[in-house]
C-alpha cells in the first residue's frame, strides 16, 4: 500500500474525523436492509477507539441534491452502529454549524459522534474549500474509509485533506490491496467475468484489462452488442445500437487474449411476465425472441475457465439474475467462482448488481473480497485515477 495508513502513524488520543460511506439502502420505513457498509467501517472504528481517539464519523446517504431530505437521515445508521459496537454513537442534526463543533470538542477519548448527511449541504459535491474546513475544524486527523465515494471529488473525499494531515483507514487500505493485487500482481490465469446490460459501462474496463488478463468472459446484454457486431442475428435483444462500431474495435483489440463470448441463450418473448421461454439451438436467437441469461453450454465453458484461473473478477451478472427464472447463468458462474477461490484462487467481486447476484446465489460469504464500492470498484478497475486516494499522502 504506498499510502500512508493509519497503522502508519501515531493517533494516540486524538480527535479524528472519519469519512465513512454510510450510503445504506433503506426501506420505506427508513429500516436498514443491508447493513454490510456499516459492519465494513468496524475495524477502523474500534483501531480508533482502541487507541483513545475521540470518532467524528461523515458520510453521505442517497443524492438529496445539497437540501435537507428526511428520508436520507444518518439517523438510522447511528442506532444500527451503536448495536454493532455496543456503545452510544452521538448523533449531530448537521455536519457543520456551531452545535455541531460544541458537540465534537464535548467528545472525550472512546466517544463516537456521528454527523447528518454531508449531501445535505450543496457545497460538499461541489468540494467547496470553505465547507471542507468547516468540516476539518472539527478534528486534529482525517481518515479515509469511504472506499464507496473515493472516485467522487467532493469536499469530504478530496477537499478535508487540504486543512488535516490523513491517512486510510482498513476498509480503503483493504479494498486498493485486492483490487490493485490483482490487476498488478495477478496470479494467473486472470480472468475478468464481465455482465451487465451496457457496453459503454464497461469499455474503460475491457480496454484496461485487456493487456493485463488471460481471458475476458461476457454475459448479460452487453454480449449482444457484441454478437450484433460479428454479424449474429440477436433477435429483440437489448443492444447499444451506437455502441456496434466501439464493439468491433474492442473485439479487435481482443485477438491477443481469449475474449469469451456467449455461443447459446436462454431466450424469451419478453422479460416481464413472458409466455414463451426456451433455449436457443446455438449462438444466434431467431425473430421474436430476446437473449435474457446465458445458455447450458456457455455455463458450462465459463464455470469450467472460473475454476482453472486463479485470479478472477467479476463485475455484472451474465443475465436477469432479478428474476429467478433468468438467474440460472449468472449462479452457475458464481458458484463455480466460489468453488475456485475454495481451492485457492484469489475472487473479487466488483458492487452493485454483481454483490446482489453472489448474495442471491447464497455464495457471498465464499468469495475472497465482496467490494463496498459500486462506481469505485469499477473507476479502479477501469485504472482512473480516484480523488479520494489521489489526495492522501503516500508513505
Ligand atoms: C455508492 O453507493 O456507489 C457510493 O456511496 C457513491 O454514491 P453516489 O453514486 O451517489 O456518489
Amino acid at each position: 500500500m504506498a499510502k500512508l495508513t493509519i497503522r502508519d502513524v501515531n493517533l494516540k488520543d486524538k480527535k479524528v474525523l472519519v469519512r465513512v460511506d454510510y450510503n445504506v439502502p433503506l426501506d420505506k420505513s427508513q429500516g436498514i436492509t443491508d447493513d454490510t457498509r456499516i459492519k465494513e467501517s468496524l475495524p477502523t472504528i474500534k483501531y480508533l477507539l482502541q487507541n483513545g481517539c475521540r470518532v467524528i464519523l461523515c458520510s453521505h446517504l442517497g443524492r438529496p441534491k445539497g437540501k435537507v431530505v428526511k428520508e436520507f437521515s444518518l439517523s438510522p445508521v447511528s442506532k444500527r452502529l451503536s448495536e454493532l459496537l455496543s456503545v452510544k454513537v452521538g448523533f449531530a442534526s448537521d455536519c457543520i454549524g456551531d452545535g455541531v463543533a460544541r458537540l465534537a470538542s464535548e467528545l472525550k477519548s472512546g466517544e463516537i459522534l456521528l454527523l447528518e448527511n454531508l449531501r445535505f449541504h450543496p457545497e460538499e459535491e461541489k468540494n467547496d474549500a470553505t465547507f471542507a474546513k468547516q468540516l476539518a475544524s472539527l478534528a486534529e486527523f482525517f481518515v479515509q474509509d469511504a472506499f464507496g465515494t473515493v472516485h467522487r471529488a467532493h469536499a469530504s473525499t478530496a477537499g478535508v485533506n487540504k486543512f488535516l494531515p490523513s491517512a486510510a483507514g482498513f476498509l480503503l487500505e483493504k479494498e486498493i490491496k485486492y483490487l490493485s493485487d490483482a490487476i498488478e500482481n495477478p496470479k494467473r490465469p486472470f480472468v475478468a467475468i464481465l455482465g451487465g446490460a451496457k457496453v459503454s459501462d464497461k469499455i474503460g474496463v475491457i480496454e484496461n484489462l485487456i493487456n493485463k488478463v488471460d481471458c475476458i468472459i461476457v454475459g448479460g446484454a452487453m454480449a449482444y452488442t457484441f454478437l450484433k457486431a460479428m454479424g449474429m442475428n440477436v433477435g429483440n435483444s437489448r443492444v447499444d445500437e451506437d455502441k456496434i462500431d466501439l464493439a468491433k474495435e474492442l473485439l479487435k483489440k481482443s485477438t491477443k487474449i481469449r475474449f469469451l463470448l456467449p455461443i447459446d441463450h436462454i431466450i424469451a418473448d419478453k422479460i416481464d411476465n413472458p409466455e414463451k421461454v426456451e433455449e436457443s439451438s446455438g449462438i444466434e436467437i431467431k425473430a421474436g425472441f430476446m437473449g435474457v441469461d446465458i445458455g447450458s453450454m456457455t455455463r458450462c465453458i465459463y464455470s469450467c475457465i472460473a475454476l482453472k484461473a486463479k485470479t478472477i473478477v467479476l463485475n455484472g451478472p451474465m443475465g436477469v439474475f432479478e428474476i429467478d427464472k433468468f438467474a440460472g447463468g449468472t449462479k452457475a458462474v458464481v458458484t463455480a467462482i466460489a468453488e475456485s477461490t475454495a481451492k485457492g484462487a484469489v475472487s473479487i467481486i466488483g458492487g452493485g448488481d454483481s454483490v446482489s447476484a453472489v448474495k442471491k446465489a447464497g455464495v457471498a460469504d465464499k468469495m475472497s473480497h465482496i467490494s463496498t464500492g459500486g462506481g469505485a470498484s469499477l473507476e479502479f478497475l477501469e485504472g482512473k485515477e480516484l480523488p479520494g486516494i489521489a489526495a492522501l499522502k503516500d508513505k
